[in-house]
């Protein structure tokens, strides 16, 4: 019998520890384990330490492994010598339920907390007031909703903002507009609007008021004072901008409560938000000389941002007309962010295409001394979702696509998916529907996620809700047959039985479920929710591997071997289960 772990170490943790103890010369040394084809476990670290003793790197390893049989404490099943100093490691069977069954006794399934939490602001899911939401709103939607829940789970302090375009010129022409015809906005006799209908009326609006806008040169006069009226809070024009906002609330809501995902109103902080604050913004830049008059306009310059002319590129903070742009109110932001709400990082999900422009807001902020080595700034930038002919994805008549439509397309298909199997697993009607959204809204989260945030990826529904290959249905049906397979145990419980000996496919899940941890505090850390992702779909395929070879309720097995079984189905489920959560991806349990 193994001595108990500590929750927070895994297999490989145990084993790193009994090196360093095996060695204690080796002192902080990195014995460089990684997971191994021809052991479970190879230890590379040996090498860089025989160099830095003077030694020689095999004697060295020898050494090692002498030292480790005692100091393992039943850890270990062979550690053989191999090449010029590597350690390849078998662990054994038991220490592997012992480890796996402590991480089971505990809800963070060995999740570890940061060691050094502190508050992160993520800026994420930022529409634009009175436009329709497209597909690059999706992902910082997908992408920001994943990483808020992988970070808050490690123990980050995390605020969201939702910086959405509430803000700028178009809104004189708009609020205009709605000023001369003020019932553009009026709702149908019950006074409510659909999410769908806001849209429509706000679409229908915009788009009268822009022809006006281009027809009509008094208009667009009127227009532009409105601007100017907008600007300077006047009470009547805010009141008809506000009109416009909560319009688009109600159809934001909509939308992202189809996407299954929670959005605070009081964390919906947009352009506006900073207004209060520009003008100081602008004040502390130019005094302390980050920003300088150029051309009447308040601009910061960089050394190695140039454009096409050669000429340098500057951020313009203050237009020469006096008024502010994107760059001021995510100035304002930082200042914001960092001194009211004291966050230590603050993480942008937006569009790769946006980079140059946060790359000179973040500098002009550190030169500024508002960022610094203590408080970072990170885009966590992604790319273009692309249609079927590798182009950015557009209707065939060359429009955007509305994401509401790719939803509700996405969650018809599901259902089709679903309803197939349905009869077999005795689905109700509503259950059908429930399952074919959190499959089809899966499936498009999944494949956003699924590959690094920064690399284009095509838009493929039918890929997406395919059965097998790395899609979030797979995950699903993986999970569901678990609960299946538990639900048909009856009397039989998961137990682990540490005694027994392993199938090297029992040996191969466990060891991946073992790494669940250390796989979720990375990515807290290197915001890369992807890596979540292949992590949950390696998991399953181990998964498949282990009941091609291993039956769970066969008669023939002994009830300990049954115990055993169930115990790493059900330990596997719940990781599928909470980390699929995490990604914002539901695990029906009947599929
Ligand atoms: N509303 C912007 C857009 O639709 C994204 C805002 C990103 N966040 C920010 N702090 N600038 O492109």
């Amino acid at each position: 019998m193994t001595s108990v772990p500590s929750l927070a170490s895994n297999v490989q943790q145990r084993l790193a520890t009994a090196l360093s103890a095996a060695l204690p010369e080796a002192g902080s040394a990195d014995p460089l384990l990684r997971r191994s084809d021809r052991a479970d476990f190879q230890a590379n670290g040996i090498l860089a330490l025989a160099k830095r003793l003077k030694g020689n790197p095999r004697e060295l390893a020898g050494q090692v492994v002498a030292a480790l049989d005692t100091e393992s404490d039943g850890l270990l099943r062979e550690v053989e010598v191999s090449g010029p100093g590597f350690l390849n490691i078998t662990v054994s069977d038991a220490a592997i339920v012992d480890t796996l069954a402590a991480r089971a006794a505990d809800d963070r399934l060995g999740v570890p907390y940061a060691t050094d939490p502190g508050t992160t602001v993520i800026d994420w899911a930022q529409p634009n007031v009175a436009k329709e939401m497209h597909v690059g709103h999706l992902r910082s939607a997908v992408i920001g909703a994943a990483m808020v829940k992988i970070m808050e789970f490690a123990g980050e302090k995390v605020i969201s903002r939702h910086h959405i375009g509430d803000w700028g010129t178009q809104f004189g022409m708009l609020i205009q507009y709605l000023e001369e015809h003020p019932h553009e906005l009026d709702h149908g006799r019950d006074g409510e609007s659909s999410g769908e209908e806001a849209m429509s009326n706000l679409d229908r609006l915009y788009k009268a008021a822009r022809a006006v806008f281009d027809s009509d040169e008094e208009f667009k006069t009127r227009a532009r004072d409105r601007v100017v009226a907008l600007q300077a809070g006047d009470p009547a024009t805010l009141a008809l901008w506000q009109r416009f906002v909560d319009e688009s609330k109600i159809y934001f809501h909509s939308v992202f409560d189809k996407l299954d995902m929670e959005i605070a109103d009081e964390d919906i902080v947009g352009e506006s938000g900073y207004n209060d604050m520009l003008a100081e913004t602008c004040r502390l830049l130019e005094e302390s000389g980050v920003a300088v008059r150029s051309e009447g306009a308040l601009c910061v310059f960089f050394d190695d941002i140039k454009g096409p002319d050669g000429e340098p590129t500057p951020l313009i903070v203050r237009k020469s007309n006096g008024g502010y742009g994107y760059a001021a109110t995510d100035l304002s932001a930082i200042r914001n962010r960092v001194g009211e709400l004291d966050a230590r990082t603050l993480l942008y999900v937006v569009d790769v295409r946006q980079s140059m422009h946060f790359k000179m807001v973040f500098e002009t902020a550190r030169r500024a001394g508002w960022l610094n080595d203590e408080v970072k700034a990170v885009q966590l930038a992604f790319g273009t979702v692309l249609g079927a002919d590798g182009k950015p994805f557009k209707t065939r008549e060359g429009k955007t696509v509305k994401l509401v439509d790719l939803l509700d397309e996405a969650v018809d298909r599901a259902t089709a998916v679903v309803g197939e199997k349905a009869g077999k697993v005795g689905l109700s009607p509503e259950e059908i529907a429930e399952n074919g959204r959190y499959v089809g809204i899966g499936a498009i989260k999944y494949a956003d996620l699924s590959t690094s945030a920064v690399r284009d990826y095509k838009f493929d529904l039918d890929q997406m809700v395919s059965l097998n290959g790395d899609t979030s249905v797979y995950l699903q049906y993986a999970y569901a047959r678990i609960r299946s397979i538990l639900r048909k145990a009856g009397d039989a419980r998961p137990v682990p039985h540490p005694e027994l000996t392993l199938h090297p496919a029992e040996r191969a899940l466990a060891l991946h479920v073992d790494q669940f941890g250390e796989v979720v505090a990375e990515v807290a850390e290197t915001y890369e929710p992807h890596k979540l992702a292949a992590y949950l779909y390696q998991l399953a395929s181990h998964l498949t591997t282990f009941y091609d070879k291993c039956q769970v309720l066969s008669a023939d097995n002994p009830p300990e071997l049954v115990e055993n079984r169930l115990f790493l189905v059900d330990l596997t489920g719940r990781t599928l289960s909470l980390g699929m959560g995490l990604l914002g991806i539901r695990t029906p349990e009947r599929l």
